[in-house]
């Protein structure tokens, strides 16, 4: 019986810990959300005043995927570059986690 609990214990903390890691990147969290706000809406202060647009909004949508990645790597407009700061695999990481948020 205690095995069975322990094992289940463990079973649980790996589902709870796999599942936030899928929600959100930790690069994102780190470097993105400040501005973008968790759900990718740029509802933030921040946001607000840079005037960073809702990631589900059609201009934004209609953005290719390698869009994306350039404006994370190059930056645009008030947008500050990436690239150096995040590696290759997290850029890829976080324009993928933009269109999951869209
Ligand atoms: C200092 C605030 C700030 C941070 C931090 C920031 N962004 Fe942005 N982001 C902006 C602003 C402002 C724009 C709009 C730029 C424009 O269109 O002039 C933007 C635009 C974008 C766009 C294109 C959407 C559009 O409106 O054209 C994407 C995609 C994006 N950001 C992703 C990210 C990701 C991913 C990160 C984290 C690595 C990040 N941003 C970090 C402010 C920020």
């Amino acid at each position: 019986m205690k095995v069975i609990l322990t094992a289940a214990f463990f079973a649980s903390f790996v589902f709870v810990a796999s599942g936030h890691a899928q929600s959100a990147p930790a690069a994102y969290t780190q470097k993105c959300q400040m501005c973008h706000g968790a759900t990718g809406r740029g509802d933030t202060p921040a946001g607000k005043a840079l005037g960073a647009r809702a990631f589900n909004t059609p201009d934004v949508m209609k953005l290719s995927n390698a869009d994306l990645l350039s404006v994370i790597k190059n930056g645009k407009g008030k947008m500050p570059a990436f690239a150096g700061k995040v590696s290759d695999a997290d850029i890829t990481a976080l324009a993928a986690y933009v269109r999951k948020l869209q």
